[in-house]
């Protein structure tokens, strides 16, 4: 006889709506802050974290996600070695000028330079004449407080040269060092550069001066002591351990032997579906713990052998034990929903209990992806114009074979749990997820929530049926046009 049967069906991100709540003057837009404090030394400006595959955490994916304010993990499928270099080169990236800057014509409209920032990301644009001239400096957050018609004319909504609070410098043999000197004595978030003739010559961010967060996966198998050694060494901010199945007594040893250490780096322990697999957890010394399984979109775990969960019940059943825990014992510990996460209303939905989401598909979608990039005739290619889908693999599928992840000590016990195949490529990283940071920061609005704390303590959902998903969530009863 099974012990239980739960009746309830699993529920599902895209399941739900979330309920709107008074908008006040402190909740606009601009004033809300996406910041996630995942411990005493890691607090992520954006609550997105890129999922430890192979597919899409490399090196340049685990910058451009840290430039952004979130945090890569580096796949345990990289030796240590591997991994230890890209979090070195990744800790000491030093500040470099943007030599020639993407810039927007005096003639061109607000909207040709909207049009441009969200191609290309970039939220502050230097508006020029025909000599290259810098006449003033666009920037969506001061056009946001203006009320201006896009087909106006750009120099409407920028700041001219004269009232840019930001100082324009004439020396264009200014030394990288010189610059950061500056950027670090003032408040100002930029610095152009300009040669004698107000041409602009390169401009340079206080932001690339910030500290770029990034993590790395570790199994429970012979080595990871190893692998965790030479990863703080080379200052890696978080440790996660990323196994399938992590209600094990290899994962309390694992978290044990780590704590004992005294290391400065947070460690992330999952997976984990259920309450007693989180407190287990918790219980250990976890600092923070990774919910999901089967819901990855390349997963067939589900299909090859049942196990798994529906992520908003593993996500609401799991927060039960971060309640508990906290109550017992005054330590926060924060979650990581990770897998089936594909657009952003799932993000918001999550982000009702999640303190950050983890994401393989999304992210394997962009340029930075470490998927390689395919053209229309699905042959490789380098030629960015080109691109047309990426490819994507599980860490338990035939090509990443990744056994410390499933379990397995051996080949012999190995058989696939996860898929290969392409998704669309989107795009660049930065402009495509400050589209989804600002629906995000739309919801919390909606709700009148300034942070996510908040968020997380104001929101309320509701079921939605079938039905109801089908009409209310959807465009219907009109052909649309792609
Ligand atoms: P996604 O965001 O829906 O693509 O899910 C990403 C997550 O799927 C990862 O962070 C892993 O937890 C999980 N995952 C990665 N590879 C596999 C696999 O081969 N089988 C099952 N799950 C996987």
């Amino acid at each position: 006889m099974v012990k239980v049967i739960n009746w309830k069906p699993g529920r599902t991100f895209n399941e739900f709506s979330l309920l709107t709540d008074l908008t006040t003057e402190n909740t606009t837009l601009d004033n809300i802050s996406l910041k996630t404090k995942l411990g005493k030394n890691l607090t992520l400006k954006i609550p997105f974290m890129s999922a430890a595959m192979t597919s899409v955490t490399g090196e340049k994916m685990a910058l451009a996600l840290g430039k952004a304010g979130g945090i890569g993990i580096l796949p345990v499928k990289y030796s240590s070695e591997k991994q230890a270099k890209i979090v070195s080169k990744i800790k000491d990236q030093d500040l470099t000028f943007v030599e020639e800057p993407i810039c927007v014509r005096e003639t061109e409209t607000i909207e040709e330079v909207i049009r441009r920032i969200e191609k290309h990301g970039y939220s502050t644009i230097p508006i020029v004449n025909k000599f290259r001239q810098l006449l003033g400096i666009f920037t969506q957050e001061h056009y946001w407080k203006m009320n201006i018609s896009t087909e106006e004319k750009v120099t409407k909504a920028m700041k001219p040269i004269d009232e840019l609070k930001e100082k324009t410098c004439f020396n264009p043999n200014l030394t990288v060092e010189e610059i950061k000197k500056q950027l670090m004595e003032t408040q100002e978030k930029y610095i152009v550069v300009l040669d004698e003739e107000k041409r602009l010559i390169k401009m340079a961010f206080k932001q690339d001066l910030e500290d770029i967060k990034v993590g790395v996966a570790i199994s429970t198998y012979l080595g990871w002591e190893e692998r965790v050694e030479k990863n703080i060494q080379a200052g890696a901010d978080l440790i996660v351990i990323d196994t399938s199945d992590a209600y094990s007594e290899f994962a309390k040893d694992t978290i044990q032997k780590y704590k004992n250490k005294g290391y400065g780096a947070p460690l992330c322990a999952g997976n984990v579906i259920t309450y007693n697999g989180a407190k287990y957890l918790m219980e250990a010394g976890a600092d923070m713990v990774k919910v999901g399984m089967s819901s990855g979109s390349i997963c067939t775990t589900q299909r090859e052998k049942a196990t798994g969960r529906a992520p908003m019940t593993a996500l609401l059943e799991t927060s039960k034990a971060r309640d508990d825990y906290f109550n017992e014992t005054g330590r926060y510990i924060p979650l990581v929903i990770d897998g089936g996460i594909n657009s952003s209303a799932d993000m918001v939905v999550a982000l009702t209990i999640a303190d950050v989401i983890m994401m393989g598909g999304y992210f394997n979608k962009f340029y930075e992806a470490a998927g390689p990039k395919l053209d229309k005739n699905n042959l490789s290619t380098t030629d960015e114009s080109k691109m047309e889908y990426v490819e994507t693999w599980g860490e338990g599928s035939e090509k990443a074979r990744n056994l410390g992840r499933y379990g397995h000590s051996t080949k012999k016990t190995f058989f696939p749990e996860g898929v290969e195949g392409t998704v669309s490529y989107k795009g660049r990283l930065k402009p495509n997820m400050e589209r989804d940071l600002t629906k995000i920061k739309s919801a919390l609005s909606h709700i009148g929530s300034k942070n996510l704390e908040e968020f997380r303590e104001n929101s309320i959902l509701e079921l939605n049926s079938p039905l109801t998903s089908q009409v209310v969530s959807n465009p219907h009863n009109i052909n649309i046009k792609e």
